[in-house]
Formats: C-alpha cells, sequence, structure tokens
C-alpha cells in the first residue's frame, strides 16, 4: 500500500490537466484587442499577443518573415513531442496547419486540426497571422493550455511552407516560458501616483551563465501610511535578455543601515550576513512577466510601525553568451514601486507557506521525480485566524517556488477532511520563469483549513544530496500566498524529522552534546565522526533505496513552524511523541 502512495502522489501532480480537460471541449471566443503580449526572441523579432476566455485563446504572431512562422507548445522547450502550428501567407493567401513532433523531432501533420486561422497578412518585410484553438482540444496531439508555465518554441523561414511540409528553420528559433492564462491584471495606475525605484546601479556582470546579485534598500520614507499598488520591472535598454529575473525580499526591520549601499553578490561566503535576513518574497518578476498590480480593493502597506523597513532586492544575470567583448558589461536595471496615500479597504500580507528551508529537508541525487511536502496545518491556521481573523482570509496571488532541481508544485487546500481545488499548481514548473500567479476567482482560507505544498524535483544528474538552503544549487519548496486582510502569521511550514531520515542509512548514534552544525555521528564506525550531511552523501544510493527514502520521509512526522512577523515563533517543534492528532502525520491524509 504505501508505494502506491508515492504513485498516487506522482500522478495526481500530473493528473490534474487530464481532469480539467473532461470539463468542457469546445466552444470559441472573438473579443477585440489583445490584453497580453510578449516577444519571444531577444531583438523583437517575433511577437506574440494573445487572448483567452474560459475555453478558448486566440494568438496573433507578428514575425519579420515573408516565409513561414512556426510556433508550438512544448514539454520542456526542445522539439521532441511538441505541438506545432506552422503558417503564413503564400501568393496573397494564408495558410495554417496544425502539426506535431514525434519522440525522434520528426515533423507530422496532425490528423486532428485544432487551430483556427482568422486571418493573415503580409507586407514586404513582416507576416502576421492571428488563430485560435479550444485551452482543451480533447486531441492527445495537442498539448492542453492550462494555468502553469507553459513552455513555447518558435521558429522562422523565409521560405513559405511547399508541397514537402516545412523546410528545417536553422538558427531561426527559440523557446520560452509564458504563462499564458494570467487574469489580465491591469497594468494601468493613475498618472499621478508616485513611484519609487530600487535600483543596482553599475552592477559588473561577470561573464559567466548566472549571477545573483543582491542589493539591500530601504523603502520609500513617508510621513504616514501609504499603499504600494503595483509593481513592475525597469530593465536597462538593451539588457532585455541579460536580466532574468527579480525577486524581492522583506528584511529584519532591525538592520544596521551601514548595509544599506552594500551591493554584493549573493550567497557569497562573503555576503553580508544581514542579507540572510531577508527571507519572505514579497515581489517576483521573471523574463517574460508583466510586473503586478494588486486588486483594487488591496495594496501593500507602508509607513506604520509593521510594514517593511528594508527589503532585499536580488537580481539574476544570465550571461551565458559571455557578452563581455571589449567593455565590463556594467547593469543597473531594479524595480519601481507605486504607491498613493489613498489608501484601499485592505492591507495584503505575504504567508511563506511549505517546507521549513533546512538542511533536514534532502533529496537524494538520480531521480527523476522526488516529491516533498510542507505542511501549514489545521492549528496553526486555526490558531492565528480564529484570534485575528476568524472570517478568514483571502488569497488573490500565490507564488510558487523552487529552485534548479525543481519540475513541479502544486499547493493543495483542504477543509476538515475534504480536499478543495489546489490555490495553485504549475505541472511544467521552471526557475528561471518565477512570478505571482493572480487567483481568479480569490480564495478564502479559514482557520482550520490546511495546506500542502507539494513539490517535484528531478535530481538525475546530481551525484550528491541536495540540501534545503538558499543558494539555487540547494533547494527550496514554497509557496508564497498573497493575501488580504494581513494578520500576524509570516510562515506556516512544516519538515520532517531528522531521527527517521538518519536511521533510514543506518545511524545508531549522534555525538552529543551537539557542538557542530551540521552535527556529527558516532555509530557505526562507518559513519563516526562524519558530519549528517557527509554520511547521508556516503550512503550509497540507488533509484530503489531513494524511493523507499522518499516513502520514509513522506510519513515521518515532522516539526511545525508557525510564527509570526519578526522573531517571535511559537508553537514551533512537535516531537514525534507528543504528537496528538493524527493530522501532523502525511500518511492520515486523504490520498488519491
Ligand atoms: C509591415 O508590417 C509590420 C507588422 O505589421 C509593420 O510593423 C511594418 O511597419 C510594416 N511595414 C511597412 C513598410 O508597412
Ligand atoms: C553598524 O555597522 C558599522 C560598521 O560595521 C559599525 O561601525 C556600527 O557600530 C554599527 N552600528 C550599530 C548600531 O550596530
Ligand atoms: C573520532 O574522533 C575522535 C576524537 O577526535 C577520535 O578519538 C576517534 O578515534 C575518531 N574515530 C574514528 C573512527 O576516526
Ligand atoms: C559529494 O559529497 C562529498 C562529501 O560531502 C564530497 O567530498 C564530494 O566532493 C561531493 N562530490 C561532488 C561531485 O560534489
Amino acid at each position: 500500500m504505501r508505494s502506491s502512495g508515492l504513485d498516487a502522489r506522482l500522478h495526481g501532480l500530473f493528473g490534474a490537466a487530464v481532469l480539467l480537460a473532461t470539463l468542457l471541449c469546445s466552444g470559441r471566443s472573438r473579443g477585440h484587442g489583445f490584453e497580453h503580449s510578449a516577444a519571444l526572441d531577444a531583438g523583437g523579432r517575433y511577437v506574440v499577443k494573445w487572448r483567452f476566455d474560459e475555453t478558448s485563446i486566440t494568438f496573433e504572431i507578428e514575425a519579420e518573415t515573408r516565409g513561414y512562422i512556426g510556433f508550438g507548445l512544448s514539454p520542456n522547450g526542445a522539439m521532441a513531442s511538441a505541438d506545432l502550428v506552422i503558417g503564413g501567407v503564400a501568393n496573397g493567401i494564408p495558410y495554417l496547419h496544425d502539426y506535431f513532433a514525434d519522440s525522434s523531432r520528426v515533423v507530422h501533420k496532425d490528423p486532428v486540426q485544432s487551430y483556427k486561422l482568422l486571418y493573415g497578412k503580409e507586407n514586404y518585410t513582416h507576416t502576421v497571422l492571428a488563430f485560435s484553438r479550444d485551452l482543451q482540444t480533447c486531441d492527445p496531439k495537442d498539448r492542453a493550455i492550462t494555468s502553469g508555465t507553459m513552455r513555447v518554441i518558435w521558429a522562422l523561414h523565409n521560405e513559405d511552407v511547399g508541397p514537402s511540409g516545412p523546410a528545417y528553420h536553422g538558427i531561426n528559433r527559440g523557446r520560452k516560458s509564458l504563462r499564458f492564462l494570467n487574469p489580465g491584471t491591469s497594468r494601468k495606475v493613475s498618472p499621478e501616483t508616485a513611484t519609487f525605484d530600487l535600483l543596482n546601479v553599475n552592477v559588473p556582470v561577470p561573464d559567466k551563465d548566472t549571477t545573483y546579485w543582491c542589493q539591500m534598500f530601504k523603502m520609500p520614507e513617508v510621513q504616514k501610511k501609504h499603499h504600494i499598488i503595483r509593481i513592475e520591472p525597469l530593465i536597462q535598454k538593451g539588457h532585455e535578455n541579460l536580466v532574468h529575473h527579480i525577486l524581492l525580499y522583506q528584511c529584519d526591520s532591525s538592520l544596521n543601515e551601514s548595509e544599506l549601499d552594500m551591493g554584493h553578490e549573493c550567497f557569497h561566503p562573503n555576503m553580508p550576513d544581514s542579507f540572510t535576513t531577508c527571507e519572505t518574497v514579497i515581489f517576483a518578476w521573471a523574463i517574460g512577466g508583466e510586473g503586478f498590480t494588486y486588486p483594487i480593493h488591496v495594496g501593500m502597506s507602508i509607513g506604520t510601525d509593521v510594514d517593511p523597513v528594508y527589503v532585499l532586492m536580488e537580481v539574476h544575470y544570465d550571461n551565458p553568451a559571455l557578452q563581455t567583448g571589449t567593455a565590463l558589461l556594467v547593469d543597473s536595471s531594479g524595480l519601481r514601486l507605486y504607491y498613493t496615500p489613498r489608501l484601499r479597504t485592505y492591507d495584503a500580507g505575504v504567508i511563506e507557506t511549505g517546507v521549513w528551508v533546512s538542511l533536514y529537508h534532502m533529496l537524494p541525487p538520480g531521480m527523476q521525480d522526488y516529491i516533498t511536502e510542507g505542511h501549514c496545518t489545521q492549528e496553526c491556521l486555526q490558531e492565528s485566524l480564529d484570534s485575528e481573523m476568524p472570517s478568514g482570509v483571502w488569497v488573490f496571488a500565490v507564488l510558487l517556488h523552487a529552485h534548479l532541481a525543481g519540475r513541479a508544485i502544486r499547493t493543495r487546500h483542504f477543509r476538515e477532511q475534504v480536499e478543495l481545488p489546489p490555490l495553485a499548481s504549475d505541472d511544467q514548473f521552471d526557475f528561471n520563469f518565477q512570478e505571482f500567479q493572480p487567483l481568479s476567482p480569490e480564495q478564502l482560507i479559514l482557520p482550520g483549513d490546511s495546506l500542502i505544498t507539494e513539490c517535484m524535483y528531478n535530481t538525475k544528474d546530481r551525484q550528491n544530496m541536495t540540501w534545503g538552503g538558499l543558494s539555487t544549487r540547494d533547494e527550496m519548496c514554497l509557496s508564497y500566498l498573497l493575501y488580504y486582510p494581513r494578520v500576524n502569521l509570516a510562515r506556516c511550514e512544516s519538515l520532517p524529522e531528522i531521527t527517521g531520515q538518519l536511521k533510514f542509512i543506518g545511524v545508531k548514534q549522534i555525538q552529543s552534546p551537539l557542538t557542530t552544525w551540521p552535527f556529527v555521528i558516532k555509530s557505526p564506525k562507518r559513519y563516526s565522526n562524519l558530519s549528517f550531511t557527509e554520511a547521508m552523501d556516503k550512503f550509497r544510493w540507488t533509484k530503489k533505496r531513494a524511493k523507499a527514502f522518499n516513502e520514509v520521509v513522506l510519513n515521518l512526522p515532522m516539526n511545525v513552524r508557525c510564527s509570526k512577523i519578526g522573531l517571535d515563533e511559537w508553537s514551533v517543534s512537535r516531537r514525534a511523541g507528543q504528537v496528538g492528532p493524527c493530522i501532523w502525520f502525511t500518511s492520515c491524509l486523504i490520498r488519491y
């Protein structure tokens, strides 16, 4: 029975799309204008615009070619098994066909033509094509368009599709992660709204793939309460492809201001200690994203005692082409905050839920699918909401957050013993494309509800254990809930007990008292004097053992961290022996 639990989870994480597909398989829309757009290439030669309704989506692609335009949805950004649509304008007549690529990347015409051509035109330089399709097409060769991340691929050719099919596109192609079904958060804020910029100043971007640059800022100093109502990226001209994503964290308010002006490579051993007090994500933008506008009844409060004073901006630079050339690349990108004294009805809050960031959150190497769970328990939400907001809080956006090994994440929602629809899910998680997903409609969380953040990881290309931690090679399994009205609850997380994890690899005794971190093992001899992390690495992991370990961990008792803003934590650390209610054990929860 136990192993079927894990299989059920795997299935559950991927089964959601299938379930949705049965809901509606028809319907078509014709609206006006396109609310969303994104350039898929660096130079803006290929721009896709779109709009959608409950059942269908309409695209308009404008590309710099007089030949064909290719557009596809892929499982992972590669050509294999992608859903493709290719069209153009030949001799003044627009054409469009539905194709698919098989697992060997051979392109076939799809027997079921799900994409419908609306119009097409071309001039001496450009082609414009508009077409629509159902979100769920009922054709297994098409990929469902869901609210999660979609891996979009594109191609251009200077010739139209000939009788023998589309010619190979060569290097005129690319990929990008996008979310098509974000409800249109209007970009507009009234023009007199004050702005405040958090900008890096001439950051030297090294010629390496990945640089994370951290800089601390003080929020705008205002004499009375204001609301931040929109945050958007400010990317230096020409650096659209260099600045990959930006996260904004709220820091501890008791900071030494002398550290304010220091920018530093993040997670570097010399990084100032104060940077590590900035843990809660309050904004996230990623390449392809559009910025975030709060719903009209909500704003992020600044200027009162309980509001964030300091924030840390983490900018991820991606310089794979190593554009150094002659001069060192320097960047001054950042974020723009819009804030207003015209207060909205509610203050927004952020709750961090998921797996408590710790070395006790560990992933064995070589796994295609490894699952971890972080619980925001019934007791925690009960205790916090009962006293402050017995009528519950409304979640209006969710950021799902993991690092490089993350493949899929969802935030499950339970009321009593009943599972409600997930608050958010993404079964094609892409580390480089993280943003808050607005929820439509907003979701109510009541005292006594509980949440499980479930993450699936791929550690196939790793030789050693992966540890919970802040750096991108370490892992996280978090979902940040943006909600209102604000209550004093910062974190609602859990962590599996370490004892059971150590027992799995045969640890008998640890050295006590604990004087080092990570602590050291005493027996058996093969691990003696090794830290527990070294011992875990020394264990000979196989796929079978790692799978068994996954089962064990999912059924271990957990420690729960239910904490207020600032440092005072409450109801932390429940040990197995003290655990009363069944809810502390994952094995007691409803499984599918
Ligand atoms: C050709 O079409 C593109 C896309 O609609 C447009 O941007 C461009 O200005 C047009 N060129 C001319 C010469 O009209
Ligand atoms: C802040 O940091 C500076 C430099 O590290 C130090 O000289 C100063 O005493 C600190 N101030 C406080 C209030 O801790
Ligand atoms: C472990 O360390 C202790 C103290 O440093 C030492 O006495 C002991 O021999 C070591 N054991 C092994 C197996 O290396
Ligand atoms: C794996 O971990 C061990 C012990 O922590 C370390 O000595 C070794 O260098 C690591 N190997 C890799 C490939 O990181």
